[in-house]
């Protein structure tokens, strides 16, 4: 089966973090213009794998995955950054185990620079994150509540 995942676009990187806790024999496969995860997780170390076409190239030697007792993050580094993705997937139909992570989701400014080293923050994070979630990466409040419940931050833990 697949595992559920979410998904947000930056500047420079698209992250998909699927929710699938306590991965064995995880494999991320990254390609020009797709994904191929596959794990064993969860409580009954059910198979789990997702194939899927991306909406846009991405540069799959600078993409990464990061494992974590809850999740698997990947940050996809796009092969032309700046340009914003209207969905993750190369189709239009809806995906049915992807949605849209609203809690860290933004629009984001094609002019401005600001995001442009949300790839950096990633890589940054990779090496400081402990197994425990994930730091506010913009460090400040949401204005838009897109999600329309809670405060915009992730869930504690336990
Ligand atoms: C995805 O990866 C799995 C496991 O590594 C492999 O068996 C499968 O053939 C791959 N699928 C595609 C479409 O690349």
């Amino acid at each position: 089966a697949a595992a559920t995942a979410k998904w947000y676009d930056r500047r420079d990187s698209v992250f998909i973090e699927f929710c699938v806790g306590d991965t064995k024999d995880l494999k991320v496969r990254f390609e020009q213009s797709s994904i191929n995860f596959s794990c064993l997780g969860g409580p009954e170390k059910a198979k789990h794998q997702n194939v899927l076409d991306l909406y846009g190239d991405i540069d799959h030697k600078e993409s990464k995955h990061r494992r974590t007792d809850r999740s698997v993050l990947c940050c996809l580094k796009k092969a032309v950054a700046g340009r914003s993705w209207p969905r993750l997937s190369k189709d239009k139909g809806k995906v049915t185990w992807l949605s849209v992570d609203f809690n860290n989701w933004k629009d984001w400014d094609e002019d401005s620079d600001e995001d442009l080293s949300s790839f950096d923050k990633f890589s940054e994070m990779m090496n400081t994150m402990g197994g425990d979630g994930l730091p506010d990466m913009e460090g400040g409040d949401e204005e838009h509540g897109v999600a329309g419940s809670g405060d915009g931050k992730m869930p504690d833990p336990e």
